[in-house]
């Protein structure tokens, strides 16, 4: 007997008929049983793939341990944590959170008190979360108008006018080193080159939100190590606990602290969970596993047409609207993303095995004829 849900969500999201019960590596399985390749990884979240062992296990470990103490108290797994992306970053102390969004509002308090200024310069088209703190810096201004007046002194500008927007009251610039939702558009070197040479001249600080980009997705551990520019602090969240809610942002040791006790927190911020899951993702993020997402991603770029991104943040750009193509995709059982009307977006598991990206490209390539 088939048992009919009745749903009481609130409708934030155009959700697909699909209801999804088990997830294995690159697979996921829905309610029927039918089996799909995954080339959206929960929205560039489960790097690693479903249920990857390393993460599982140090997971249901901690479960067995301790699971909250509150942020009066140090825990094991979030020191761990937070000294791994140290090792990372070459020196940083991290503020832990829940998502991406929560990264981002800390950055921004934080960039106001490290420097007594209001100003964020950010990008159009840039995406940055849905709080209104981090909603007033994302350049889509439809997603603004709706829930407007927001935060004063968000400045927008493009790659070329960054230079006429960031001056001496600006107290961050914020980038997405590859902008995801907005559409996949990889930011230059010499742009980050200028954006470090902006915030220099002007003492701003040179924010990088790599939410999407961040934890070996773009085939590095960080975009920016790719693309040349060294941010003073960073955001971190999707793949950093391959689907538990974690969010990270991260202060380097040569930018000032600014945060004191009482500034900022978070109840559930550095959960020993999340935390020790983060761990094992952080230790399996190799130089082996980034080496595959650089190579799986030249694969996927000389089989297909008309590709964008860095390492697995892929675009494809259609002919037409993404909406009957994705209900194709699912149909042949394959899971992709969109970003933008007529823009489909790939991010999927880093650990997609050569076989798996074959049968990709192959169905793509049949939906795309
Ligand atoms: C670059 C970037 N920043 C922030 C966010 C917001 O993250 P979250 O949905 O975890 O709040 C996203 C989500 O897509 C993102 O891509």
């Amino acid at each position: 007997m088939t048992e009919t849900l009745q749903h009481h969500l609130l409708p934030t999201y155009a959700r697909q008929d699909i209801t999804f019960v088990e997830g294995d590596g690159s697979w996921l399985v829905d309610s029927a049983g039918k089996r799909y390749l995954d080339l959206l990884g929960g929205i560039a979240v489960v790097g690693l793939g479903h249920r990857h062992p390393a993460p599982l296990k140090a997971a249901h470990e901690q479960l067995d341990k301790l699971w909250h103490t509150s942020n009066l108290f140090f825990t094991e797994p979030m020191e761990q944590l937070a000294s791994k992306l140290s090792d990372r970053f070459g020196g940083a102390d991290a503020f832990f959170c829940n998502s991406g969004t929560e990264a981002v509002e800390a950055a921004l308090k934080w960039a106001r008190k490290a420097t007594g200024r209001a100003e964020f310069v950010s990008l159009e088209g840039s995406f940055h979360g849905r709080t209104l703190g981090a909603l007033s810096v994302t350049g889509q201004p439809a997603k603004r108008a709706a829930f407007e007046p927001l935060l004063p002194g968000a400045v927008f500008a493009t790659p070329e006018t960054l230079a006429d927007h960031v001056g001496p009251s600006t107290a961050a610039i914020l980038l997405e080193p590859v902008q995801g939702e907005g559409g996949v558009h990889p930011l230059s070197t010499e742009v980050l080159a200028e954006a470090r040479a902006l915030a220099d001249r002007y003492g701003a600080m040179l924010i990088f939100d790599e939410v999407q980009t961040g934890v070996g997705r773009c085939g590095a551990f960080f975009a920016w190590q790719r693309l040349g520019a060294k941010p003073d602090a960073l955001t971190l969240a999707k793949g950093l606990a391959n689907g538990l809610p974690v969010g990270a942002f991260l202060v380097g040791h040569d930018a000032p602290t600014a945060f004191e006790p009482g500034d900022h927190a978070s109840t559930f911020g550095g959960n020993p969970v999340a935390c020790a899951a983060a761990c094992a993702v952080v230790d399996t993020v190799d130089d082996e596993l980034l080496a595959q997402v650089r190579a799986t991603s030249e694969k996927f770029a000389n089989a297909l047409p008309n590709v964008r991104g860095l390492g697995l943040l892929l675009a494809v750009e259609l002919d037409g609207p993404t909406g009957p193509f994705v209900d194709a995709a699912l149909e042949k059982g394959l899971v992709v993303g969109t970003a933008g009307p007529t823009t489909l977006r790939l991010t999927p598991p880093l650990t997609l095995s050569a076989e798996e990206t074959d049968l990709a490209i192959n169905v793509l390539l049949e939906l795309l004829a």
